[in-house]
């Protein structure tokens, strides 16, 4: 099965955003992918509420928000009423994930947990039930275009095998450093969901990137 292309509208020309966001609605891109970072959590500050109003009036595909922010809990509502469609928190911020997860079902949402490069997998069996997502950042979080860590093939195929093992259909998202030569191996590792800034954005034809990308998933 091929694996769910997410654009990450934090490389996209936000001068052009209308046409950024109609160039994936109209490409074979799954998901839009929603970096929303507070300088606390990360040392960056990207966007937030302004952003997800043109995204829900004109995005056509599902809209994958990654909170890279502390205290997640305070704007679980608000990113369900601002359109959000799956809600991924960082294990890192949250002192109590299964509430926080519960919550966001609650609300409507996809539930999300991202892992930092550092944090294992196995710490997560006993909230795995409870996620509808998880991502492995494969660079540390905080900014776009950054290099690929290696050891993500390694956590992907422990985690894949944590999901089968358990019976659970929980998607494995991959973020960060996603490019035209890891995509096949991540594929084959286990992932469902590649996030792609740079490698789309950068590109001469991002639309086609976005193609290229899926092609070698299947
Ligand atoms: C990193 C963000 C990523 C980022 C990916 O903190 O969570 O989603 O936009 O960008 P690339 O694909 O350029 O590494
Ligand atoms: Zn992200």
């Amino acid at each position: 099965m091929s694996a769910i292309i997410a654009p990450s509208i934090l490389s996209a020309n936000f001068g052009k955003l209308y046409e950024e966001i109609e160039m994936i609605n109209n490409s074979e891109a799954g998901w839009f992918h929603v970096d929303v970072m507070d300088g606390v959590f990360v040392p960056n500050i990207s966007f937030g509420f302004p952003l997800m109003k043109p995204l829900k009036e004109k995005a056509t595909k599902t809209l994958d928000v990654h909170l890279m922010i502390v205290d997640p809990d305070r704007y679980i509502k608000t990113f369900a009423d601002a359109g959000a469609h799956v809600l991924t928190v960082h294990y890192e911020a949250c002192t109590h994930l299964h509430r926080t997860l519960s919550e966001i079902r609650n609300q409507g949402m996809l539930a999300g947990v991202a892992l930092n490069p550092h944090t294992p997998v196995s710490l997560l069996k006993d909230i795995l039930p409870l996620c509808d997502l998880v991502c492995l950042m494969s660079v540390n979080p905080g900014f776009g275009g950054q290099k690929f860590i290696e050891n993500t093939y390694n956590k992907t195929k422990e985690l894949k095998a944590m999901i089968v093992a358990a019976g659970l259909s929980t998607k494995i998202e991959i973020d960060g450093g996603v490019s035209l030569d890891n995509a096949k191996l991540l594929t084959d590792a286990g992932a469902d969901v590649l996030v792609a800034g740079n490698t789309v954005f950068a590109s001469e034809n991002p639309s086609e990137t976005i193609s290229k990308l899926l092609n070698l998933t299947k």
